[in-house]
C-alpha cells in the first residue's frame, strides 16, 4: 500500500485532492495530511474522510524540522505531495515575510527531510519514492493581452508579486535538488483553480459570498485582467497523473485554455445566481449587477495568465474534464448549499482581514 504525505491538505486544493484520491484509490492508499491550520486551513473540509483508517491528520508547521523528520521516521513515505503554502497575492503584498518563511524555508525543510529519509548510503534514492511540488503559473510573470502568447514549461521565470517570487524560489530549490542530488521529484505549475472549499478571499468565492449578502463586489481596476480558470478536480487528477505517469525530474504545466477577464467572471456569477436561486430564497433579492464596484487596482497587477498544456496532454494524456459553464454552476451550487461552511470561515479573524483589505478601497 502506497503511503502519501500531503502537506497543506486542509486548504482548498489539498482537501479536494485528498477527496479525489480516496474516490480513486479508496483503501489502496494511505494518506497522512500535515497542516499547520493557518486561517486558510479548515478541517471541516475533510469531515468526510476523517474517520477512515487509512487517513491521518498531523497538525504541524512545515518549517518545523523536527516535526517533519518525525513523520518520515515513523512512516515509510512513498509519495510527498507538497501543497502547503501561503497562497494569496494580496496578503503577500501586505505581509511578504510569512510567504518567504512558509513557501521557501518550509519547502527546504520538506526537501531535506524527504532526501534524508529516502537516500541510500551511496547517494542513490530508494526505489519508487517521489516528491511532487505543487506550484503556480504566476512564476512565469505576466503575458500581453494578445490572445496568442502562452506560458510553456520553457518560459523563463519572471515573478512579480511577493507570492509568485516565493513560489518561484521554492521551484528553484526543487530544481536544485533534482540537479544536484538526482532527487526524485516533479514540479507542476497550474493556472487559477476554482471549486468547493476555496477560501472567500479569492475572486470567485468572494464574489459569490458578497453577492448573496448584498455587499459590494470589489473589481480591481477595470476588471480587464485575464486568468485561466481550471476546475479543482481536474488539477487533482493532473497531479496524480504526473506523479504516476510523468517523467521524473520534469515540470508540467496544468491548465485548460479557459481564459476569462475578471469582469466576465463577476457577471457570470451574478447571472448564474439569478438563474439558479429560487424566487422564494431571501438571498435572491440581494443579487444584482449594481453591486459591482471598481476599486483601486492591485499593486503590480499581472495582466494575463494563460497556460499551454501541450506537454501534459501529449506525454501523459491529461485533459480537463469539467468545462467552465458546468464547473461554475457546480461551484455556485456548492456554496449555496454550504452556507454554514461559509459562515464559519468568514467569522472572526477573516472579518477583520476583510476590513483592513477593503476599507480604503
Ligand atoms: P490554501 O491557502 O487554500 O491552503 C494552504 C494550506 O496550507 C492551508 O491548509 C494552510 O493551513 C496550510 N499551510 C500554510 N502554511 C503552512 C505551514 N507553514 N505549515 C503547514 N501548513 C501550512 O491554498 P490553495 O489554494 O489550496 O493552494 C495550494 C497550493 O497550490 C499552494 O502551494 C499554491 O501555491 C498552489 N496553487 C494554487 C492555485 C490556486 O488557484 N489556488 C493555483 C496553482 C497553484
Ligand atoms: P485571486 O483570486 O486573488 O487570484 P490570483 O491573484 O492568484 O490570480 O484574483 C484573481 C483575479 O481577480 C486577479 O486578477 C485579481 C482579481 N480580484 C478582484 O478584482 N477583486 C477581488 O476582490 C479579488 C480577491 C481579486
Amino acid at each position: 500500500m502506497r503511503t502519501y504525505l500531503v502537506t497543506g491538505g486542509a486548504g482548498f486544493i489539498g482537501s479536494n485532492y485528498i477527496h479525489y484520491m480516496f474516490r480513486k484509490y479508496d483503501n489502496e492508499i494511505r494518506i497522512i495530511n500535515v497542516d499547520k491550520l493557518t486561517y486558510a486551513g479548515n478541517l471541516e473540509n475533510l469531515k468526510d474522510v476523517e474517520n477512515r483508517d487509512n487517513y491521518t491528520f498531523v497538525r504541524a508547521d512545515i518549517c518545523d524540522k523536527d516535526a517533519i523528520e518525525k513523520i518520515f521516521a515513523e512512516n515509510d513515505i512513498d509519495r510527498v505531495v507538497h501543497f502547503a503554502a501561503e497562497s494569496h497575492v494580496d496578503r503577500s503584498i501586505k505581509n511578504p515575510e510569512v510567504f518567504v518563511q512558509t513557501n521557501v524555508l518550509g519547502t527546504a525543510v520538506m526537501l531535506n527531510a524527504a532526501k534524508a529519509a529516502w537516500e541510500n548510503a551511496d547517494g542513490t534514492f530508494k526505489e519508487g519514492k517521489k516528491f511532487l511540488h505543487v506550484s503556480t503559473d504566476e512564476v512565469y510573470g505576466s503575458l500581453p493581452d494578445d490572445g496568442e502568447s502562452y506560458f510553456y514549461e520553457t518560459t523563463p521565470y519572471s515573478p512579480h508579486s511577493p507570492y509568485s517570487a516565493s513560489k518561484a524560489s521554492s521551484d528553484m530549490l526543487v530544481k536544485a535538488y533534482m540537479d544536484t542530488y538526482h532527487f526524485p521529484a516533479n514540479i507542476t505549475n497550474c493556472s487559477n483553480n476554482y471549486g468547493p472549499f476555496q477560501f472567500p478571499e479569492k475572486l470567485i468565492p468572494l464574489m459569490i459570498n458578497n453577492a448573496l449578502s448584498g455587499k459590494d463586489l470589489p473589481v480591481y481596476g477595470e476588471g480587464k485582467n485575464i486568468r485561466d480558470w481550471l476546475y479543482v478536480d481536474d488539477h487533482a487528477k493532473g497531479i496524480d497523473m504526473v506523479q504516476e505517469k510523468g517523467k521524473l525530474f520534469e515540470t508540467y504545466n496544468i491548465g485548460g485554455h479557459n481564459e476569462k477577464r475578471n469582469i466576465e467572471i463577476v457577471n457570470i456569477i451574478i447571472e448564474t445566481l439569478l438563474e439558479i436561486l429560487p424566487d422564494d430564497d431571501p438571498r435572491k433579492k440581494n443579487v444584482s449587477k449594481d453591486l459591482i464596484k471598481h476599486v483601486e487596482d492591485r499593486k503590480g497587477h499581472d495582466l494575463r495568465y494563460a497556460i499551454a498544456p501541450d506537454k501534459i496532454r501529449e506525454e501523459i494524456g491529461w485533459e480537463p474534464e469539467t468545462m467552465f459553464a458546468e464547473g461554475i454552476k457546480k461551484t455556485i451550487k456548492w456554496y449555496l448549499e454550504n452556507e454554514e461552511w461559509m459562515k464559519n470561515v468568514t467569522s472572526g479573524a477573516y472579518e477583520k482581514y476583510y476590513e483592513s483589505m477593503y476599507s480604503g478601497r
